[in-house]
């Protein structure tokens, strides 16, 4: 049941852009290809080219046509007539009023700032400018919500002077992505692991986002952002919040995101002596990732750079649940594979009564979820090795496997767009899955800690070749803590 009233059109700033175009458009299809999508709902994109909304459509035809789902003909049709395309300097009241004829009928639109967040406040001013910020619509924001503290909340300051908290939608579109909310489920669906879930059994906890794809042409925003503030403030914050949070009470919004706030609050800061200890940045050489010989981010940017595309960090949350738990995160561009993956690892058995010959064979269990490209969770268990032997019983270790994709095939077992479970939530109002303002400043009042730590330590971005787990520096990192990567 929807708790607000639903919202009856998508005013889409940036139309033009990636993001509009491949995730968001292509979204807002499959919506509507599912039935998702209220009846007269209509798609306003705007961008500052001059465009008819013939060659808008034609446009994301073609875009959506090059996916590998294929289009639908008659929800193609269906879709194409709701889309209006307006061509305006969206910064200015004039901009703000073009959008009017193109609303129609439409009395609460939601807004969706799929451009630079520079131009955030501009936008939403001429927007209540143009009296089109009502109590009744909502706005959708993308990361990153600013550089640092400072940055996000003037940001946050001039939205809030437009807009209540509850109308502002903040995407982290990791939190749309099917497996992030199975975490929910895994854990407080099932009595099995929560009584396990603290550092009387959990030795640490491993979060890896490694992406095959280098930085490219995105240099220009990348290089002031680098890894830590484009990856790691948001998408793997959250993944630790969800992994290490409270049982909320329940899933209203505001429930889940005092859990979460509470996690980012207990994180440790770091100091200019860990950064070194328990930190490292790195940045990719020439090298080569599946089989292509790949420049490196230097010579995509044209110069010299300082920025990193890779981190890796021990952080630590000092709560009594979590006090001694390592928590490591690694995450990096031009890495030999895709992959998501959140892997906890449980303490070892106290005492093995299986004798010496076994002792090597007695592995710790492990909890390992994956997010990408594979969905899937896997518990690894001690079993005994079929068949005899001598000198104690032969153990091996084998994973109990819950494919979703496999087990969901058949079952309209299309991979979904992490933006369709979202879009569909501001239209029907439920932020749970959205970043609330104090999560957004907390997540960077930390990282802000982790920044000014690595300028106090000159701690600057190792070498690593592309096509490699980043630098020998992350190894050690982990080592030093004696542990290992789960590769
Ligand atoms: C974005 C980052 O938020 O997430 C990109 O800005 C990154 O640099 C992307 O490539 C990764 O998203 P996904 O869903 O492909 O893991």
């Amino acid at each position: 049941m929807p708790r607000t009233p639903q919202a009856d059109a998508i005013v889409l700033f940036g139309g033009t852009g990636d993001l509009a175009r491949r995730m968001l458009l292509a979204s807002l299809y499959f919506l509507d290809a599912d039935g998702f999508l209220p009846e007269d709902f209509r798609i306003v994109a705007t961008a500052r080219a001059d465009m008819t909304t013939e060659a808008f459509v034609a446009l994301a035809h073609k875009t959506l046509a090059a996916r590998s789902e294929g289009l639908d003909d008659a929800v193609w049709r269906r879709f194409a007539a709701r889309i209006h395309y307006v061509g305006a300097d969206a910064t200015t009241r004039d901009g703000a009023d073009r959008l009017k004829p193109a609303l129609g009928d439409a009395r609460r639109p939601f807004f969706y700032l799929a451009i630079s967040p520079s131009l955030y406040e501009r936008v939403c001013v001429a927007l209540a400018d143009a009296g089109l910020a009502t109590d009744e619509t909502r706005i959708v924001l993308e990361k990153p919500i600013g550089r640092d503290l400072e940055t996000s909340r003037h940001i946050n300051v001039a939205l809030g002077a437009i807009f209540d908290e509850d109308q502002i939608f903040r995407i982290d579109h990791y939190l749309g992505k099917e497996t992030v909310q199975n975490l929910i489920a895994l854990r407080f669906a099932n009595t099995l692991f929560e009584p396990l879930w603290n550092n009387l059994t959990i030795d640490h906890v491993q979060i890896t986002v490694a992406e095959t794809e280098g930085v490219g042409d995105r240099w220009p925003y990348y290089d002031e952002y680098g890894a830590l503030r484009d990856m790691l403030q948001n998408h793997m914050l959250q993944l630790l919040c969800l992994v290490a949070m409270e049982p909320p009470a329940d899933m209203e919004p505001d429930s889940v995101r005092n859990e979460k706030v509470k996690v980012l609050r207990s994180l440790r800061r770091f100091t200019r002596v860990e950064a070194t200890e328990k930190s490292v940045r790195g940045q990719y050489t020439p090298g080569v990732v599946g089989g292509q010989a790949v420049a490196g981010y230097e010579a995509e940017r044209g110069d010299k750079s300082g920025t990193e595309t890779f981190v890796a960090l021990r952080a630590d949350i000092d709560n009594w649940r979590w006090a001694g738990v390592p928590f490591f995160l690694r995450t990096g561009k031009r890495m030999p594979e895709k992959r998501t993956q959140i892997s906890i690892q449980f303490k070892p058995v106290p005492h093995s009564i299986f004798g010496q010959a076994s002792m090597h064979d007695l592995v710790a269990n492990r909890l390992i979820i994956d997010l990408q490209p594979d969905e899937d969770i896997r518990l690894s268990l001690m079993n005994k090795a079929p068949g005899l032997s001598q000198g104690g019983m032969r153990l091996q270790s084998l994973p109990l496997s819950l494919s979703l994709l496999r087990t969901y095939e058949g079952a309209g077992g299309r991979r979904r767009i992490a933006y369709e479970r979202l879009l569909l939530d501001v239209i029907h109002g439920d932020a749970t899955l959205f970043v609330r303002r104090d999560e957004v400043e907390e997540a960077w009042r930390w990282v802000d800690g982790v920044a000014d730590a690595w300028t106090e330590a000159k701690l600057v971005p190792k070498p690593y070749a592309a096509g490699s787990w980043g630098p020998s520096g992350a190894f050690a990192l982990i080592e030093r803590f004696g542990k290992d990567w789960s590769d």
